[in-house]
């Protein structure tokens, strides 16, 4: 055997190990070894892999981490239509559903597999010579988006089959979701980024799933459930459960529950017991479905242009409850935004205690005609906050009262106004308590300005007391004023104490030389989020340039203007090229800092589509539009005008040459004066971007001894290829 042979023996057998590691701990939920021991082995192959690039293979583990982002999704036909299911609604139409199948197949009998439907988003995998080849979207049923790289990411999806013989081709059907705790600790995060949070789930793996760089995909809680087979060549089932089973023994994940029944009163039977289970479910359910069970009579009983005959889904009926409307108060949150709550006669919905729905906005209340004293109907559907659907008007009295929504604050006093385009009534007053009280937790927290044991309730006391109308005010306290701060009540005293106030006095102190990054996301800009606030501050220099970006200005610009000048390509072609020209040297301008990236689409070259995000690098317009109308308004200006009274100028921390400017890398083979992940630093230290794979979106292939693959790729897409001390020389120029 030679050193190669034995190297790509070493290879395979590390492949399969993590793999059978992966399986292990995605799917058996049985781990035989430690997160390090697995990371260990992961290491070393990624090592090997850098290190004999030609000897990588196409199903290795390390593809999971994700590679260069895309420029779009391709557009592939599938081998076989993908269907959807026609639905019923209640156990009479799935004994309706029975008898065309009797009238269809009247000298057969056969069985029913009944399992849950999960709502997520369809996928199509295909396997060839038990290889994953290609996973494509449903898309129209016809043709699917090709999001292979995306689906690579997801550690439970087998990149090869486990199976002994893989069959030729084994096309499978299932469900891509987003694992439900993992969604509720993702909107956490965004959040707290300052990102909307994603509406359900389903969303956010449709979400997840459209994004273009599958490296930000590896982060999302992705799985995936399998249920039915497309094209089939080498390997055969005789029944739905055989195809299950097998599915399950080859690695792909099926349904946590599902029974093969004979006969289709048992199958209603069971309808509630698995409804009764979707709780213990890690993905959403949103039905049952029913399937016959004896594949070979899927060819005679066919299909319909939308969906087949041998399975049918059934919608349960979403949980509702009537109850009485009490009162209707109104909350005001951060941006001081005021959403009218219904507080409901406690009603049992889905086996939880409802005591409170949520009614919008005053549109919505006026849309229902929801009044004081009705009696409602609120539902619950899925993990969505209860809602009411409805008046049950039969059941007036005619003592309700119509509603009207505050004119003044709830919380402050101020009159409420409402902005032009908006639905939602807002509280102008930026010293009102009730937006005070977020905007100064926000300000205090670890990723902002870090005041240790500022939160919480010393927060409420201080806004409570007077003592601190706006974040700012923090620094006007004193550790004697603190001390003896009162947490408690004037009749049950209880003080902060020395050693809180030293500590408080002690973060306030540090968070002055904080960062300009920390200083930028404390001050609670809507829509700017922690990375944002990092990346604008490594383009700036202190707050007050931020205030003037130039940068900001030309990302808001280039939007609207390239909106505004659209009619103008038929009314005046030459204005209109004028334009173009000016709108154009600000993309560039874009572009040279590091954020934006030009399309090469020809197309769309006269117009801002051309210059799209890299990577998640640098904001988009609507942040940068609110980054500048926040350090403009009121609350801004102040803001400024305090700091530089108390001396704090934040600055941004050591800032890193940007000579490489966001262009993307790719290092292979062996470099001749240091390590690939030398380099790798090298390059991100001064603006660059370290891909794994060359793509016509790479910029450089920093190419060493042996280069393999990677190096024949770049060559064939006129991709520059340089040398580390080509590499250097870049460098050098700053
Ligand atoms: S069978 C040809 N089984 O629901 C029929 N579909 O509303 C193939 N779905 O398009 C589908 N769970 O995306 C099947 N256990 C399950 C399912 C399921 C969810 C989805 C699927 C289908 C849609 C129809």
């Amino acid at each position: 055997m030679t050193d190669a042979d034995k190297i790509k023996e070493e290879m395979r057998w590390l492949e399969a190990e993590i793999e059978r590691h992966n399986r292990l701990y995605y799917q058996d939920a049985m781990p035989e070894i430690s997160d390090y021991e697995y990371d260990q082995q992961l290491k070393k192959l990624e090592a090997l892999e850098a290190a004999h690039p030609e000897l990588a293979s196409g199903t290795s583990p390390s593809l999971r981490v994700g590679g260069a982002p895309l420029d779009g999704f391709e557009s592939v036909a599938h081998a076989q239509p993908m269907k959807s299911l026609s639905n019923t609604y209640n156990k009479g139409e799935l004994v309706e559903f029975d008898e065309r199948i009797r009238r269809l197949l009247p000298d057969h009998s056969f069985s029913y597999v009944l399992e849950p439907k999960i709502d997520g988003v369809a996928i199509s995998l295909r396997y060839e010579n038990g290889v994953l080849v290609q996973a494509l979207t449903r898309g129209d049923g016809v043709t699917g988006d090709n999001v292979t790289a995306n689906i690579r990411t997801i550690q439970s999806i087998p990149l090869r089959l486990q199976v002994t013989e893989p069959p030729a081709v084994l096309e499978v059907r299932g469900e891509i979701y987003m694992d439900k705790s993992g969604f509720a600790a993702l909107n956490v995060q965004r959040q707290e980024d300052g990102l909307e949070p994603f509406a359900n789930p389903r969303n956010a793996c449709a979400g997840s799933l459209k994004q273009l760089d599958s490296k930000l995909v590896a982060k999302r809680p992705l799985d995936g459930i399998f249920y039915a087979a497309g094209e089939l060549d080498g390997v055969s089932f005789d029944t739905h459960a055989d195809l299950l089973s097998y599915l399950k023994d080859a690695g792909l994940k099926t349904a946590p529950k599902y029974w093969r029944v004979d006969g289709i009163e048992l199958v209603n039977s069971l309808l509630d017991d698995l409804y009764a289970q979707r709780e213990s479910f890690p993905f959403e359910m949103d039905g049952a479905v029913i399937k016959v069970n004896e594949r070979h009579l899927y060819e005679q009983l066919g299909s319909t242009a939308k969906s087949p005959r041998w399975a049918v889904a059934y919608k349960y009926a979403p949980e509702q409850a009537q109850t009485r409307l009490l009162e209707i108060t109104v909350q005001v949150g951060r941006t001081g935004v005021l959403t009218p709550v219904a507080e409901l006669e406690a009603v049992q919905l889905s086996g939880t205690t409802v005591r409170r729905a949520t009614l919008h906005n005053a549109e919505e209340i006026e849309r229902k005609d929801v009044r004081v004293g009705d009696i409602v109907v609120v539902e619950k559907a899925g993990e969505i906050i209860p809602a009411v659907v409805r008046v049950v008007t039969e059941k007036r009295t005619g003592d309700e009262l119509p509603f009207q929504m505050p004119q003044a604050c709830p919380v402050c006093g101020s009159e409420v106004e409402r902005r032009d385009g908006e639905v939602a009534i807002r509280c102008p007053n930026l010293q009102c308590p009730a937006q005070l009280k977020t905007w100064l937790e926000h300000f205090v927290s670890r990723d902002a300005l870090d005041i240790e044991g500022a939160g919480g309730i010393v927060c409420d006391k201080l806004i409570e007391a007077g003592l601190v109308t706006s974040p700012m005010d923090l620094f006007t306290l004193t550790s004697e004023q603190l001390d003896t701060f009162n947490l408690g009540s004037a009749d049950a005293p209880r003080m902060l104490g020395a050693k809180n106030a030293v500590k408080i006095i002690g973060s306030l102190q540090k968070a002055k030389t904080k960062p300009l990054a920390n200083w930028l996301f404390a001050m609670g800009i809507p829509k700017l989020g922690k990375v944002g606030a990092q990346n604008i501050a490594e383009k700036h220099d202190s707050l007050n340039d931020v205030a003037l970006s130039a940068i900001l200005d030309d990302i808001v610009k280039l939007n609207e203007r390239a909106e505004a000048i659209k009619p103008l390509k038929k009314e005046d072609p030459v204005a209109y090229e004028k334009e173009c020209d000016a709108l154009e040297e600000m993309g560039d301008r874009l572009v040279a800092i590091g954020w934006y990236k030009k399309s090469a689409s020809r197309s769309q070259t006269r117009t801002m589509a051309k210059y799209t995000l890299i990577n998640q690098q640098g904001v988009g317009s609507k942040t940068a539009a609110s980054v500048l109308e926040f350090m403009n308004s009121e609350r801004g200006v102040k803001m400024l005008a305090q700091m530089a009274s108390y001396d704090i100028t934040p600055r941004t921390e050591q800032k890193s040459s940007a000579v490489l400017n966001g262009k993307s890398f790719v290092i292979t083979g062996t470099l001749p004066g240091m390590g690939r992940s030398e380099a790798s630093k090298l390059i991100v230290q001064h603006g660059g971007i370290v891909s794994s794979s060359v793509s016509k979106n790479t910029d450089y292939l920093l190419a060493g001894e042996k280069a393999g693959s990677k190096l024949k790729k770049a060559e064939s897409l006129g991709v520059n290829v340089i040398s580390e001390s080509e590499l250097m020389a870049m460098i050098a120029e700053s």
